[in-house]
């Protein structure tokens, strides 16, 4: 299918993929969006560094990779150790990532470097991408997904029901609560209806939380 780099309100870039009528993210800002649903009010509102040692944290749909680096630079701002684990089935070409402009626009192009190798790097693996950060990516569906490791959050960052709602039912929701540490959290840009009973009927406890930019509400699931 055909990708498209576009630009968003912020400023910052994503991915369109007409044929599907998707974007990889809120056209409203990309890097607002992701900072707000995932470091904000998941990552950083989570007790993860409150306590020093390894934190394993998983995100479905490893994408551009915005979510990763914006985690890995926590990582190195805490001082505090991430083993990041990302799934993805249809990873994007050296071409698409090349010109995204995340580095540039956090201010940050010392991470640049670090940001090409998340993606460079091999699959189902674990690679060293900083002292406080380890990525593993795993090249599969969602629904054919299974750990033996526990985590402390999700991020889950499929596309939208309305485009693929095989990934976001009772099922689904209850194999996230497997994977979850008692007390872990699931964050996600969603706020439908649907959703929210799906993730409840699984075991999750829900709280509803003010939206990123263009978004009135957002969900954080807790186990
Ligand atoms: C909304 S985008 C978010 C991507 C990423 N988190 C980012 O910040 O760029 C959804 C991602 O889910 C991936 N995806 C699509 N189908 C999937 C599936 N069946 N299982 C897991 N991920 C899937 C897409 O390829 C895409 O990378």
């Amino acid at each position: 299918m055909e990708k498209k780099i576009i630009i968003t309100k912020d400023g910052s870039h994503s991915i369109e993929i007409p044929e599907m009528n998707v974007t990889y993210h809120s056209i409203h800002g990309a890097l607002q969006e992701s900072t707000h649903v995932f470091i904000n009010a998941g990552l950083l509102a989570s007790d993860l560094f409150d306590f020093i040692g390894v934190h394993h944290v998983l995100e479905i749909g490893f994408g551009t990779g915005l979510n990763a680096l914006l985690t890995l630079i926590e990582a190195d701002k805490h001082q505090n150790r991430i083993y990041y684990t990302a799934i993805e089935p249809y990873p994007l070409s050296e071409n698409e990532i090349k010109p995204l402009n995340y580095c540039e626009q956090l201010n940050l192009a010392q991470y640049k470097p670090r940001f090409e190798r998340m993606h460079e790097t091999g699959w189902e693996e674990m690679f060293e991408i900083t002292q406080y950060f380890r990525l593993t990516k795993i090249k599969c569906s969602l629904p054919d997904f299974s750990d033996e490791e526990k985590f402390r959050i999700i991020y889950f960052d499929a596309f939208a029901p309305a485009a693929q709602p095989e990934l976001w039912t009772k099922e689904i929701f209850e194999n996230m609560y497997k994977l979850l540490l008692p007390d872990g959290i699931l964050v996600t840009y969603c706020s439908k209806g649907d959703v929210r009973r799906n993730m409840q009927a699984a075991g999750f406890t829900i709280e509803k939380i003010q939206g990123p930019p263009g978004k009135r509400e957002m969900l954080r699931a807790r186990k």
